[in-house]
């Protein structure tokens, strides 16, 4: 019979519940065996599925209390099959992509022994500089909730015990993406409303959905480590938010509290991290080992401590360990199958996002022009992103891709310059070679090594020689795509203007070069819209679509003219303008907004309406939903998806509210000539806010809603009442 977690427990001596609470690396497969003998509660992957079964078989045959291991893993977007990185998941604006992500890489992950992922990240972040914006859903809350959420639930499926299931894990938990300056493990300080409505939301979503676990951030919030941070660990995340899975430290991010400067020693900042709500270590000093647990125990609540315990023995029953602790072998996926790739590649050819298409230049045509590629990525196979590990599925080149799905155009193939270091040569030599051509098509982007964690970037242009690249080719006058792999939101001030098409293909995974094949053929029509502000300059940033309004805003860029700096601020252009919000040395507003993106056709949205124009406090209180209903028209001659967006405003509020927020969004594919009727249901918590004593709370007033899809915008109006 099996025995309850609460039997387990009761059986436990206080040391053994401690070595429970942890996870650690091992290479060496003979010091991982003598960890789960002594009864630690997880460890690593060690990288095949007969080598977890002997972890699994030394934790279950050979420990005092024969309790499974948690096996994790960070398998963030795809463990062999590599799928779109997660940025480029949202700028889908298509959840089910995530959800295809997520069923992938839990049928690879369990079957290999793997039954706890570290993701998603579910950082908001509106700071391109820091690398890990590659790894969440952008900077809009409900964007990464509903994309969080979505992922939770595709990497759990319906039932834990599944074969191709793995337990989730919601991090960083929390503000991790506020950090100053973009500087990678930074501080965040941030209004408690701010943290609400923005940093928690999809933590909350994702909780929501069943999350079986939250990673505590690096990062300090408000002066407090969040490895330590009792408020938001115990009182928001498991009293306020019914959090009843376990909260996992970040890699040795309880002993770095000894550096953030709330504890003496490690042995005190593990005793803080578990008073504070911590359920699991990850590295550091071992707790099975029997001195540690002599110098800990005192200073460990009992309580606390049966509860992380309890958290540990729920989730590996969740995961039906104690009756299944072994995997089947002869199932273990090592490689991708071609299902897999099929779904990567369908979901690859959802992401890219089209911001200019002069001509149109895209498609291209299918014969009878000669094409230079050129720029780092001609050739280059590094189309995986930031998060993938050695033993993922490679891509192949975008040269051979093209050549493949494109052989009747004749191409004239020279990668020219490194991503990031000097090539003047090349750079002239990819001139010589574009005069002789009709069209050329310049691969360019960061390196995936340059975002992720610890790859935070001052200057956020494109390195090396890139610009000078792309600006050689177009001063010869023959027209000119930039294919853009990113990692985050770039500047592109230098050369966007000069281009005529721009596609934004982030980084892809395994099957990145056959679906960029595919969209610039014409196969499928891009409807990527961007998840995060392009900012003008790195001086722009914060720049994000749901700022809240000033006091006085701009009407006009600045001038930063000659006549302005001799007759200071009595110059004569825009007097009326001249004390607003902006800068001198910009044009207003970022160079490509949250939302954007083209397609290769044209849609209208028609017929708009609101299920009611009036609601009371009371009804959204007992959870009201408001559906926007309109229908989208095909204007043109292919077929493409729409992306839809509805986003509100309050005029009139008790505290100042963004000037836009995003409430609803869907993607909806239509024919050629078609139209399709699109419903969009906006909760009622999208309606209020947190006031200025951080109390949600709905007020009566004026909503005003905006119905768009970057082409056409439809307002409709909305009176809450009291
Ligand atoms: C550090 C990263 O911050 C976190 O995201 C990851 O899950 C852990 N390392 C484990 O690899």
């Amino acid at each position: 019979m099996t025995r309850t977690p609460e039997q387990i427990l009761a059986a436990m001596t206080p040391a053994e519940k401690l070595a429970q609470l942890q996870i650690v690396w091992r290479r060496d497969d003979a010091e991982a065996a003598d960890l789960a003998r002594r009864g630690i509660g997880a460890l690593f992957w060690p990288q095949s599925a007969a080598r977890t079964n002997a972890l699994q078989r030394a934790a279950v045959t050979e420990s005092r209390h024969g309790i499974p291991l948690l096996i994790g893993l960070d398998v963030v977007h795809g463990q062999f099959t590599i799928f779109p990185t997660p940025l480029a998941q949202a700028a889908s604006f298509d959840p089910a992509v995530a959800v295809a992500d997520a069923r992938v890489s839990a049928t690879e992950a369990r079957s290999s022994g793997v039954n706890w992922t570290f993701s998603p990240m579910v950082d908001v972040s509106r700071d391109p500089r820091w690398g890990r914006v590659v790894e969440g859903f952008g900077e809009d809350p409900h964007l990464g909730a509903v994309f969080g959420a979505a992922k939770v639930r595709g990497y759990q499926g319906e039932d834990l015990r599944a074969s191709d299931a793995v337990a989730a894990c919601l991090k960083h938990f929390v503000g991790y993406g506020a950090a100053e300056g973009g500087r990678d493990y930074n501080t965040a300080d941030m209004s408690l409303q701010r943290l609400r409505e923005v940093y928690l939301e999809p933590f909350r979503a994702g909780v929501a959905a069943g999350a079986a676990s939250v990673m505590a951030s690096f990062n300090t919030l408000n002066g407090v480590p969040m490895h330590a941070n009792r408020r938001l660990l115990t009182d928001v995340l498991k009293r306020e938010y019914g959090f009843e899975g376990t909260v996992v430290a970040d890699a040795e991010g309880v002993a770095q509290l000894v550096p953030h400067g709330v504890a003496a020693d490690e042995f005190d900042a593990i005793a803080r991290s578990i008073g504070a709500g911590l359920d699991t270590v990850m590295g550091g000093a071992l707790l099975s080992d029997p001195d540690t647990a002599a110098a800990l125990l005192d200073a460990i609540d009992p309580a606390r401590l049966d509860d992380a315990v309890l958290r540990m023995l729920r989730l590996k029953q969740r995961l039906g360990l104690f009756d299944r602790p072994y995997v089947d072998e002869s199932a273990e996926r090592t490689a991708p199958t071609p299902e897999t790739l099929a779904a990567t590649r369908a979901a690859a050819e959802r992401c890219p996002v089209l911001l200019k298409n002069d001509g149109p230049l895209l498609p291209l045509p299918s014969r009878g022009a000669r094409v230079l590629l050129t720029g780092p990525f001609a050739e280059s196979t590094d189309h995986l992103g930031a998060w993938v590990q050695h033993f993922a599925a490679g891509a192949g080149s975008l040269a051979d891709a093209l050549r493949e799905r494109l052989p009747h155009l004749d191409w004239v193939v020279d990668p020219s310059i490194d991503p990031v270091r000097p090539s003047a040569d090349g750079v002239a030599r990819a001139a010589r070679l574009a005069t002789d051509c009709d069209l050329v098509v310049v691969a360019a982007g960061e390196p995936s090594a340059l975002s992720g964690e610890a790859a935070s970037r001052s200057d956020i242009r494109l390195p090396g020689d890139q610009e000078a690249l792309i600006r050689a080719v177009a001063a010869t006058g023959v027209p000119v795509v930039v294919l853009l792999a990113t990692g985050r939101p770039l500047v592109v001030e230098a050369w966007a203007d000069e281009v005529g098409a721009l596609l934004v293909t982030w980084h892809l995974g395994t099957q990145g070069p056959e679906a960029i094949a595919r969209l610039l053929a014409g196969d499928v029509s891009p409807a990527g819209r961007l998840p995060m502000t392009f900012p003008r300059s790195v001086g722009q940033i914060p720049v994000h679509h749901d700022a809240l309004p000033t006091g006085r805003p701009a009407r006009t860029g600045g001038s930063l003219t000659a006549e302005r700096v001799d007759v200071g601020l009595n110059g004569p252009d825009n007097l009326d303008d001249t004390f607003t919000s902006k800068y001198l040395d910009l044009p207003l507003g970022p160079r490509f907004g949250f939302g954007e993106g083209l397609s290769y056709t044209t849609f209208e949205i028609e017929d708009a309406h609101l299920s009611t124009h009036t609601v009371s406090t009371e009804s959204l209180a007992r959870g009201a939903r408001i559906r926007v209903t309109a229908t989208v028209r095909n204007t043109g001659d292919r077929d493409g998806d729409d992306v839809l967006l509805v986003f509100l405003g309050s005029p009139v509020a008790r505290i100042s509210r963004p000037v836009q927020r995003l409430a609803a969004f869907t993607r909806v594919a239509v024919a050629a000539g078609g139209v399709a009727r699109v419903e969009l249901d906006i909760d009622a918590a999208q309606l209020g806010f947190f006031d200025d004593d951080v109390r949600f709370v709905f007020e009566p007033g004026r909503v005003e809603l905006v119905l768009t899809d970057g082409g056409s915008a439809l307002p409709l109006s909305l009176e809450i009442t009291g």
